[in-house]
């Protein structure tokens, strides 16, 4: 079965042998070089499109504050254990999924990690495609600005060359920064990011409180429609909706808490990250809605689509004349930093099993990974439907099943999963509701969940190859 003989321990004594020079690869594995690093890089994964592009129109097609709520419930519940069984795996087998799947759970394991690794390279080929949108506002918003027909605007640039190439441009930014490593690229990068996109967000959500018809947009935020939210299309949108936030499900945390050191004290981090990034996505909320009601433009949101944001409000900023444009270049370069943060998680989980399973350098990793995602998002690029199908295939059945797994392994396969958390140090405080949570709630709520997600998403991915 291929597994350690102290797996409680096994950390520390790789951690010895890399001190002794005995553990090569352990000794030159790359670090976090400070805890507000590894906080700042794992929000800057959690925050990002998810939470104002993904969570507005999801938020407005499935009716306002009864879908922000339950999607809180599945945060609480299912996100946060989950949360911290993948931070636990890392940082106890200082590797990503792959390897922490075969450290704590013997060589057939592997498989699931795997798994895990083709989901971040599928999510991260059209995640691009949307963050290459909001590059190119973004650019338009400072240079020539966007033009005021924005559905027409928006109908030319989202499908076809002009998105594949800023899809490439998006992609060649990332395999820069993960080039430079995980302390000197993605580190460097999120410890201005993250509190960059911070104080945008909450710019934003205070002008959009000074707009005149800002409590139109409120009232439709805010305002619970509970017979709506009870529909098992919202319970799984939100459920999925909650691991897609959190970067769940397909190791991206595990990924990032294998650069950690023993003394992170996990349940805190859990707790925070989870905070800021449901605090994010709320703020964006309001922040969008206002905007779109001041203008009269809830129609367009109405009826949401995946597109809707970039229709409702590029047409809002252009309503507002000059400082419209202003908000938009703001509104534009804060979701550029939130799409690139999270895009280094989703591509570090790639280039890192390249290199911890094929031993490959990071070099190499990057380019051969970051060329193929390039292409695998051409698909995403070309036809906004096809985007779509993967959207539901990555988020409903792959972040979903992969939740599933985790909670079950850590719960139930691992051995003292509450002992590797608290890693020797503070209190087992919880973790015993961890466990508990990890055993009997998450499993049965998330096969209830892809119960039901499974043939609704298998229906669309046949409506759409066969007509
Ligand atoms: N959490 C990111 C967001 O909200 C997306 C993401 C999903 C990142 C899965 C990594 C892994 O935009």
């Amino acid at each position: 079965m291929g597994r350690l003989p102290s797996r409680r321990y096994a950390s520390e004594d790789l951690h010895i042998r890399g001190v002794l020079g005995g553990g090569v690869a352990q000794a030159s594995r790359d670090q976090w070089s400070s805890s507000f690093g590894f906080f700042a890089a794992a929000v800057g994964s959690a925050v990002g499109l998810g939470n104002m592009w993904r969570f507005s129109y999801l938020t407005a097609e499935k009716g306002g504050a009864a879908f922000v709520a339950l999607y809180l419930v599945f945060t609480l519940v299912i996100g946060i254990p989950v949360l911290l069984a993948e931070l636990t795996l890392g940082r106890g087998a200082q590797k990503g999924p792959i390897g922490a799947l075969a450290h704590f759970g013997g060589e057939r394991w592997k498989a699931l990690g795997a798994l895990f690794v083709v989901t971040g390279f599928l999510i991260l080929s059209y995640y691009s495609v949307i963050a290459g949108w909001t590059l190119r506002y973004a650019l338009e918003s400072l240079t020539v600005g966007i033009p005021r027909d924005a559905a027409a605007h928006f109908g030319s640039v989202s499908e076809g060359a002009d998105a594949f190439l800023f899809h490439a441009l998006f992609m060649a930014i990332t395999m820069v920064i993960v080039g430079g490593g995980v302390s000197r690229g993605i580190e460097r990068v999120s410890v201005v990011a993250m509190p960059l996109l911070f104080v945008l967000v909450c710019a934003l959500a205070l002008y959009g409180a000074t707009l005149e018809n800002s409590a139109g947009g409120y009232r439709y935020y805010l305002n619970a429609d509970f017979a709506n939210a009870l529909s098992l299309d919202v319970l799984v949108a939100a459920a999925g909706q909650a691991f897609f936030s959190l970067s769940l499900g397909m190791g991206a945390m595990m990924t990032f808490a294998s650069y950690l050191t023993r003394e992170a004290h996990l349940t805190r981090e859990s707790w925070v990250i989870a905070s800021a990034d449901f605090g994010v996505a709320f703020l964006a909320g309001l922040m969008v809605f206002p905007i779109i009601f001041a203008l009269g433009l809830q129609g367009a949101v109405g009826e949401s689509t995946l597109g809707a944001l970039f229709v409702a409000l590029p047409g809002a900023f252009a309503e507002m004349g000059g400082t419209g444009r202003f908000v938009g270049l703001l509104f534009f370069v804060a979701l550029v930093v939130g799409a690139l943060t999270s895009a280094l998680s989703l591509f570090e989980v790639v280039v890192s099993a390249a290199i911890d399973e094929l031993g490959w350098s990071r070099p190499k990793a990057v380019l051969i990974m970051g060329v193929l995602v390039t292409l695998l998002g051409a698909g995403a690029a070309w036809n906004i439907a096809v985007l779509d199908l993967m959207d539901q295939v990555a988020n409903n059945l792959f972040l979903l099943a992969g939740g599933l797994a985790l909670a079950v392994f850590t719960g139930w396969v691992m051995d003292e999963p509450i002992a590797e958390a608290r890693a020797g140090l503070g209190s087992s405080r919880g973790l015993g509701i961890w466990r508990f949570l990890l055993r009997w709630v998450v499993p049965p709520v998330l096969i209830f969940v892809l119960w039901h997600s499974v043939p609704a998403t298998l229906e669309n991915l046949w409506m759409f190859f066969a007509g």
